[in-house]
């Protein structure tokens, strides 16, 4: 989205508001990628030894990151993925073996953003449950059972997914009981229950349930390295060392096999090492600003029950949007509105929230709401 502004830093040229390292961006898990953050970033690991090559991402800082990955998740074994898309995709096509259902939300990134490529690649069918809805419950998830050992030709699901934070539910998370119901129906059933926890770490800062606690429900759990630890792509899927066992070959025929996969992972280990205070100092911030900004009279940002990082800013009608987004660049804060996905504006929390002080924030939507108001000329 580039502009024509005057950026922060006093240069007057077109610039991306969301590259500026002064903007406060209401966008994105993690602070915007710049060119010349990520090149900092790795002169600094270079200079202290922390990028190591690997052979075709075997080896190196991307075996120290599956590794620090399988502990912080409590999981036996863990491997690198160029993306998160390969990691559900690969680790669902391992746990059904010859079966041929995956049972998973209808809202679900593997659903909606992957292409089919369950049935495409893998001729595994998947079934889409929650129409429109965070997650399904747990007799749902019966009935789907049911219906696959139950039907003229006996069809028994093979893996079930859960994605939470749902990102296309604006980041809304599956409720822990709920969780913890449909994972032990899995058990009980003997059906492999894998997690597209992509954002599981920002899950777990909000919920106060620990990562750990989350993996130890599933038998396989991927994470993104990408959406907030500050690596250019790729992430994490793992599990039981058997399940993760033989799975480079999985990656490279899937095209994974990727020859220096060390730069992402040296910057993704440096992101965990940040993450967690960071995000935590950036929630409390985003919470005291919240209920600054429902002071000013028309604003009002709505908190999901079952939220994480995300919330909805209500306007009355009066508004117009490219004023609205518009008064706020000029105060450099980043808010992408309209959007395709949700019919209202979305605040996403990230770290760059940290960057101007609450006081300022408060002002700017203050004054972006009296300039933007259609009533008013
Ligand atoms: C919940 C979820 N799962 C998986 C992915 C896929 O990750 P990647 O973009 O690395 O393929 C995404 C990316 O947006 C996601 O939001």
């Amino acid at each position: 989205m580039p502009n024509q502004l005057t950026s922060s830093s006093g240069h007057s040229h077109t610039f991306d508001p969301k590259a500026d390292p002064n903007s406060v961006v209401f966008v994105g898990d993690g602070e915007p990628h710049t060119p010349e953050a990520t090149i900092a970033r790795l002169s600094k690991l270079l200079k202290q030894g922390k990028l190591i090559p690997d052979h075709y991402s075997l080896g190196g800082s991307v075996a120290d990151l599956e590794s620090r990955m399988a502990d912080e998740l409590g999981k036996e074994a863990a491997i690198w993925m160029p993306t998160g898309t390969m990691a559900n995709i690969i680790g669902l096509r391992k746990h059904c073996g010859i079966n041929a259902r995956v049972v998973l939300q209808e809202q679900s990134h593997i659903y909606q953003d992957e292409g089919d490529a369950l049935s495409r690649l893998c001729s595994i069918n998947a079934v889409p449950l929650a129409l429109n809805r965070p997650h399904f419950t747990v007799d749902e998830l019966k009935e789907s059972f049911k219906a696959s050992t139950t039907g003229r030709v006996l069809n028994p699901v093979g893996a079930v997914s859960v994605e939470s934070p749902v990102r296309r539910q604006a980041g809304q998370v599956v409720p822990w009981d709920d969780m913890v119901a449909v994972t032990e129906l899995c058990r009980k059933e003997g059906i492999p229950v894998h997690l597209d926890g992509a954002r599981l770490y920002m899950m777990s800062a909000v919920t106060g349930i620990s990562v750990r606690k989350y993996a130890s429900m599933f038998d396989s759990v991927y994470v993104s390295s990408y959406k907030y630890f500050g690596a250019p792509f790729g992430g994490v899927l793992a599990g039981k060392a058997e399940f993760v066992d033989g799975l480079f070959n999985d990656r490279r025929m899937f095209g994974g096999g990727i020859p220096f996969g060390y730069l992402a992972a040296g910057l993704s280990l440096e992101g965990i090492d940040d993450f967690e205070v960071k995000f935590d100092k950036s929630l409390a911030k985003a919470k005291n600003l919240f209920e600054g900004l429902d002071e000013i009279s028309g604003i009002y940002v709505r908190k999901f029950k079952n939220g994480s990082n995300i919330f909805e800013l209500q306007l009355d009608d009066s508004i117009d949007a490219e004023k609205f987004t518009e008064s706020l660049l000029q105060a450099s804060i980043v808010l992408n509105w309209p959007s395709s996905e949700w019919p209202r504006p979305l605040l996403h929390v990230n770290s760059s929230i940290l960057r101007l002080p609450n006081s300022e924030i408060i002002q700017a939507f203050s004054d972006a709401y009296q300039r933007s108001r259609k009533d008013v000329s």
